[in-house]
């Protein structure tokens, strides 16, 4: 059985490929002295230099040796921290320019900022359960898209997860955790960023379409500056560089990890929480009744970094089958998470079937679509699912011939995965974790974590 250290946090463990970011942060906001600079000029530039190892593996993935357009700040030794700043300034100018670029996909009518809508925290505009894409537009994806935010402190998948000592109990095993996308099959911005772009059923595209829209591109000028002259002489360079644009946009801090929230202003003792979101707050932290922070970690670690709403943990919590995707046409197809399909390395390993990353609840209210495979549409739907789910099964899974075919998405040989901490741990006539009242105050507190409070607009 899975354990988790209560009110445990995941540390950012991928240092090497934000610590760039966080450091112009840093110092644009602080100013600063010149020991600390020469500091942060060498573990830039040492970053730097992991990255374009990171670029130059991702190359290699794909099954090609080639000259990477690394950038300039990646050849590290001779730069200033001046130059090592400049340069991720201009990846991450045109990488955002690349987010909202149709013409890198194969219809010319998405672009990332099509399902990562800038408005909904980087994720879905609408309520579909999931998006179309595709060269024609028609292809469904099967699953619900996530935001894009909070995303730097997900750690690399692991499947034996240790906290570091600062912020929990090192000697627990808090089991699969990490990775990017709902299954955590990447561990890069870059990695993941060819995903989309060469799918079938979302961009559909090639590296050399890519390559060539990039080449013709109002940005081209701007693309060869922050990559260097020779980012255009092979596709496969271009197509490259292109993946390392959207890993540096997707770190810029005050876009993808502000952390604006009421509940961050609340934590900062700036403002107070009504009654019904601090109850809520309560409710969300009690170990019997919610025990969502168990997951969903919502204080602050030891060493005062803030709440990431997630543990980043891969746990398996039985969400309903969503008949009204055409994947699931198919009685013998399921979303297996970690196991497959769309992840293939741990494919035919039981124990990883039905396991999905737990989400970040920060900017939750904004979505319209919840769950990997978007089944459910308002947040009270969520809550009422994690209180009810075993009292009230009926309510939740198909019933066929009097019989709850509860689980209907996770063939039974895998229900050993499901988790049964609390809220998980009733059976039908107990009493639900949470009443109906109580499961409002819950959505006020989630109400909290949207990004943008101005207390001073607020009475
Ligand atoms: C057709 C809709 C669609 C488009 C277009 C799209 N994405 Fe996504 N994105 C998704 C979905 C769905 C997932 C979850 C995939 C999964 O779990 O298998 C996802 C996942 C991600 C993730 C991982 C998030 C996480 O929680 O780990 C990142 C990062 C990302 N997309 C970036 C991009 C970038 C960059 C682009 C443009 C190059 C892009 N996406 C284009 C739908 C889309
Ligand atoms: C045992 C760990 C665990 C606990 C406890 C837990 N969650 Fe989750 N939560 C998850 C996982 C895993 C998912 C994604 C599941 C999936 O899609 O298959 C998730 C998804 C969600 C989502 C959907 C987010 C999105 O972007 O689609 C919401 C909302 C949510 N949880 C709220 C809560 C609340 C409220 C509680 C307490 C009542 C809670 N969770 C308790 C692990 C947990």
């Amino acid at each position: 059985m899975k354990k988790r250290a209560a009110g445990g946090i995941v540390r950012a463990v991928r240092l090497t490929m934000f610590v760039m970011p966080l450091l112009l942060a840093a110092c644009d906001r602080q100013g600063d002295s010149p020991a600390l600079a020469s500091a942060q000029a060498a573990t830039a530039t040492q970053s730097s230099a992991q990255s374009a190892q990171a670029v130059q593996a991702a190359a290699q993935h794909a099954g090609a040796s080639v000259p990477v357009a690394a950038p300039a700040a990646a050849h590290g030794g001779g730069q200033t921290r001046a130059e090592v700043y400049a340069s991720v300034r201009k990846m991450t100018a045109v990488g955002k320019l690349m987010f909202f670029d149709k013409s890198l996909s194969g219809s010319g009518k998405l672009a990332c900022a099509t399902c990562h809508s800038p408005d909904h925290a980087f994720g879905p505009p609408n309520a579909l359960a999931v998006q179309l894409g595709g060269a024609d537009m028609h292809e469904q994806g099967m699953r619900a898209v996530p935001s894009l935010k909070y995303l730097q402190s997900v750690p690399q998948f692991t499947a034996h997860f240790h906290e570091s000592d600062d912020d929990g109990d090192e000697s627990i095993d808090a089991g699969p955790t990490g990775g990017l996308t709902w299954d955590g099959r990447v561990d890069h911005g870059s990695d993941q960023a060819r995903i989309p772009l060469l799918s079938s059923f979302e961009m559909a595209s090639t590296p050399q379409k890519v390559a060539t829209a990039v080449r013709a591109a109002p940005y081209a000028d701007a693309f060869r500056d922050a990559f260097g002259e020779h980012v255009f002489e092979s596709d496969l360079a271009t197509f490259n560089a292109v993946l390392k644009a959207f890993e540096t946009f997707e770190q810029t801090p005050e876009l993808f990890y502000p952390y604006s929230s009421k509940y961050d202003a609340y934590l900062a003792g700036k403002t107070q929480l009504t009654a019904a979101e601090l109850h809520g707050l309560q409710l969300f932290n009690d170990e019997k009744k919610g025990n969502c922070a168990s997951c969903h970690v919502s204080e602050r670690t030891r060493s005062g970094a803030p709440p990431q709403f997630s543990d980043f943990g891969l746990i398996a919590i039985g969400v309903p089958r969503n008949r009204s995707l055409a994947v699931n046409r198919d009685p013998k197809f399921h979303d297996l998470g970690a196991c497959g399909p769309e992840r293939t390395d741990l494919k035919g390993r039981d124990e990883y079937c039905g396991i999905f990353r737990t989400p970040t609840l920060r900017n939750v209210a904004l979505r319209k679509t919840f769950f990997h495979n978007g089944i459910y549409h308002s947040l009270d739907e969520v809550v009422r699912f994690y209180a009810q789910r075993d009292t009230n099964p009926a309510k939740f899974y198909p019933v066929a011939h009097g019989k709850v075919q509860k689980f209907d998405d996770l063939p039974q040989q895998y229900w050993a995965n499901l988790n049964t901490d609390p809220p998980f741990d009733r059976k039908p006539g107990d009493q639900p974790a949470l009443d109906e009242a109580e499961i409002k105050d819950v959505v006020a507190f989630l109400n909290t974590l949207t990004d943008g409070y101005q207390p001073e607009a607020q009475h």
